[in-house]
C-alpha cells in the first residue's frame, strides 16, 4: 500500500508538487490525508480545491502528545503508510516518532547537517556559504537529524539574499521531495547507522 499522509502548516508547495506527481502518474502513489495545525493553512485549501481529504487538527494550548494522538488516529483511520512532513512547524514527540519507525519524512531547505531549525536559507546567505540546498531525511527524535534520502546542491549567487536563495531552493525541493518518496516507497535502500544505501541494481 502506497498510502501518502502530508503534514503542513503552511502554503503547501511541496505538498502540490507531490500532488501533481501522484495526479501525472509519476509517482505511485495516493494522498490518503492531508492534515494541518492551522486552519489558515494555504495548503489545506489547495488539498480541498484538489478534491483530497483535508483535515485541520488545531494544536494551539495543546500538550505536544495529545495533539501528536489525535495527528495519528487521523492517520491510522486513513491507512497512512508513510507520513511526508511538508512544512509542518511542530516537533514530533518521541511517541509519534515510535508509530511510524523510517516511515515519517521531512524535507528541510539546506544540505543537513548545516542550517539546522528555522530560517535555513537566511542562515546559509549570513554564513556566506557558496553552494546550499535541500535535504529530505528520515525523521528522528531530534530536529532536522535523521538518516538522509536525498540532497540537492544549489548554488548560492553573489547576488543572492535570503529569498532568492529560497526560491532557487524550492525548485530543488519540489523534485527531492518525490525522488525520496519513490525510493521509500520501492523499499530499494537499506539504512545501515545514519546511511541510506541503495540496493545493488537499484
Ligand atoms: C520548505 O522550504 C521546506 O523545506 C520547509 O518549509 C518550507 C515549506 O514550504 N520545511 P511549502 O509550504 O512546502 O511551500
Amino acid at each position: 500500500m502506497n498510502n501518502l499522509g502530508i503534514l503542513l502548516s503552511g502554503r503547501g508547495s511541496n505538498f502540490e508538487a507531490i500532488a501533481d506527481n501522484v495526479a501525472a502518474g509519476k509517482l505511485d502513489a495516493n494522498i490518503a490525508v492531508v492534515i494541518s495545525n492551522r486552519a489558515d493553512a494555504g495548503g489545506i485549501e489547495s488539498a480541498r480545491r484538489r478534491g483530497l481529504k483535508a483535515l485541520v487538527v488545531p494544536s494551539k494550548g495543546k500538550p505536544r502528545e495529545q495533539h501528536d494522538r489525535e495527528v495519528v488516529a487521523a492517520l491510522r483511520e486513513h491507512q497512512v503508510d508513510l507520513v511526508c512532513l511538508a512544512g509542518y512547524m511542530r516537533l514530533l514527540s518521541p511517541w509519534f516518532v515510535q508509530q511510524f519507525p523510517n516511515r515519517i519524512l521531512n524535507i528541510h531547505p539546506a544540505l543537513l547537517p548545516a542550517f539546522p531549525g528555522l530560517e535555513a536559507q537566511k542562515q546559509a546567505v549570513d554564513y556566506g556559504v557558496k553552494v546550499s540546498g535541500c535535504t529530505v531525511h528520515f525523521v528522528d527524535t531530534d530536529l532536522d537529524h535523521g538518516a538522509i534520502l536525498v540532497q540537492k546542491v544549489v548554488p548560492v549567487l553573489d547576488s543572492d539574499d535570503e529569498h532568492a536563495l529560497a526560491a532557487r531552493i524550492l525548485e530543488q525541493e519540489h523534485i527531492a521531495y518525490s525522488e525520496a518518496i519513490r525510493m521509500v516507497l520501492e523499499g530499494r535502500f537499506t539504512v545501515e547507522g545514519r546511511r541510506v544505501v541503495m540496493k545493488p541494481g537499484a
